[in-house]
């Protein structure tokens, strides 16, 4: 058994039992943020992390963060409320978000402090613009490389006293006694242990594992929803996974493509067809600056009536990109093509999740002892389709007062958590490349009920019962279990809205307006409501 610090570089031996006040699952931005909030208020916190800390998805966010600080002459945060509601389709939650972006700009601020250094023009810090954006109010770092320097700046200032588990996966929530009891652990050489703890935050990200396709690392795998559905949390708003338009195409590409970020239309990169048509001409007036749902539609389109792998990217006409987009210039560059003469081949991939865990905007999920902040979580910022670079504000200002709230919570009189027995606990898994591929033709832009049910069938005939002692079951059956989410959500959508497009109900229908749908597990089985916008009332 070896103690908890022993395990801060990641590396050495890790079957133990501990103790914790709050474990945190994940370590990109929410979970970074909430783990130093708790710390510094004197909580004792273990973050859990599958690979090692830099290698989630919040490293991988290129565009910025969409913030509001008040030296952008009109931008206001009511006028970035009023662009998320419209990019969002109709659910977006508007009390949620005013409540997130109006926490913006301290939020920005205390990254700051904690040494996060932004691009900046002259004495401010610089701004870009991305779809569906009214304005220029992104603030990004190294060009195109937010992500890492968030990621950057979160780690060196990370308290010493937080211990990491790293190369450990969330294998189940414990409960004790009708609330959290810790957290059930098995590392990279299959060893179980438990880590007992009143709280536990998720903090996982996200779900691009059910795709062939995606932006995100190969870390995300829809853990935090499974975990979450397996503790008796409800999910909302899973059939909105959101494409993102442009990641970079790479013949015979599976895992994280390159993305390609949405911040070069921005600046005034144009999406052509393979003809030199103009992708989104008389689609939209708001042309390469639509909202990515209209963008990766209109993409999609393309794609189905010209039969063409991919559509391009024309970002030679932008001043200085290749030092403006180091990240993305180097992708190009790996392929052959130099993004300052020549156009990039780009497609729409998984990107996102706009629907997650249903939380509060402090973390609070319904579950007691059970926090979830990030892309994990549904606050109601993102309803039907997020908008661009809001993501890792929303991690930094959810995050963080998750943290705070966490302390809060435990500091009454509190019932001692006993250390648990790790139990291997055992749960339905798919083959992974039948459920990617199952997904990647049925689950994503552009489903029918036909397609929907044809997904599930053959996920359903590779699914095994595994035993969920290694990183790789666990995964699976995750992925296995959000599957299952996503398509019963899209198959009780019969509308088309925001990034749930369906090819049989291609119209919004106002029946929908404000409805989201819950998810739970009731006797291992998927139980669908409708929920009010407001956190806990499902119908
Ligand atoms: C991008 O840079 O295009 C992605 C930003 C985001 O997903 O918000």
């Amino acid at each position: 058994m070896s103690t908890p610090d022993a395990e801060r570089s990641g590396a050495g031996p890790s079957v133990w039992g501990a103790a914790a006040d709050l474990v945190v699952v994940g370590s990109g931005v929410a979970g970074l943020s909430a783990a130093s909030e708790a710390s510094r208020r004197g909580l004792r916190v273990v973050v859990v992390t599958k690979d090692v800390p830099a290698e989630g998805s919040t490293r991988w966010a290129q565009g910025g963060i969409a913030v509001v600080l008040g030296d952008i002459a009109g931008d206001t945060v009511d006028a970035h409320v009023a662009d998320t509601l419209t990019a969002g389709g109709g659910l977006v939650d508007a009390a949620a978000t005013a409540d997130i972006l109006g926490a913006g700009r301290d939020a920005v601020s205390d990254l700051r402090s904690r040494g996060a250094l932004f691009d900046a023009s002259g004495v401010r810090l610089a701004r870009t613009r991305e779809g569906g954006h009214g304005t220029t109010r992104v603030i990004h770092a190294g060009g195109d490389a937010t992500g890492a320097e968030v990621e950057r700046a979160l780690l060196a200032a990370l308290p010493g006293e937080v211990t990491v588990l790293a190369h450990h996966t969330a294998v189940a929530v414990c409960r004790d006694r009708g609330r959290v009891g810790g957290l059930e652990v098995v590392d990279d050489a299959g060893r179980l242990g438990v880590v007992a703890a009143p709280a536990v935050l998720l903090a996982t990200g996200g779900i691009g594992g059910l795709y062939e396709t995606t932006t995100n690392p190969a870390v995300a795998t829809a853990d935090g929803w499974s975990l979450a559905l397996r503790a008796g949390a409800a999910l909302a708003d899973v059939e909105f996974v959101q494409f993102h338009p442009t990641a970079l195409f790479v013949p015979g590409l599976v895992g994280r493509a390159p993305l390609v970020t949405e911040a070069l239309r921005g600046e005034g990169a144009h999406l052509v067809e393979l003809s030199g048509r103009g992708v989104m001409d008389d689609v939209d007036p708001r042309g390469d600056l639509a909202p990515r749902d209209v963008v990766a539609g209109a993409i999609t389109a393309v794609l189905a009536r010209t039969g063409a792998p991919h559509v391009l990217l024309d970002a030679s006409g932008v001043p200085d990109v290749r030092r403006r987009f180091p990240t993305v210039a180097a992708s190009c560059d790996a392929i052959g093509v130099d993004l300052a003469r020549e156009p990039i081949p780009v497609r729409p991939a998984q990107h996102y999740a706009c629907g997650g865990v249903v939380t509060d905007t402090t973390g609070r999920t319904g579950v007691p002892g059970l926090w979830a902040a990030g892309e994990v979580a549904r606050t109601g910022l993102h309803g039907a389709n997020r908008l661009a670079s809001n993501s890792l504000l929303e991690g930094l200002v959810v995050g963080r007062r998750a943290g705070a709230d966490v302390a809060t919570a435990l500091a009454g009189p509190r019932v001692v958590t006993e250390p648990a027995t790790p139990v291997v606990g055992k749960a339905p898994a798919a083959d992974r490349t039948v459920l990617q591929r199952a997904m990647s033709r049925g689950a994503a832009v552009g489903r029918d009920a036909a397609g929907l049910a044809a997904t599930s069938d053959l996920v359903e005939a590779s699914t095994v019962v595994r035993a969920l002692d290694t990183r790789d079951a666990v995964e699976d059956a995750a992925l296995t279990l959000a599957a299952a989410a996503v398509l019963a959500a899209a198959g009780s959508r019969t509308e088309s809205r925001g990034c749930h497009l369906r090819s049989d109900f291609p119209r919004r229908d106002d029946r929908w307006q404000g409805a989201s749908t819950a998810v739970t597990l009731v006797d291992d089985h998927l139980v669908l409501a409708t929920l009010d916008l407001a956190l806990g009332g499902a119908a």
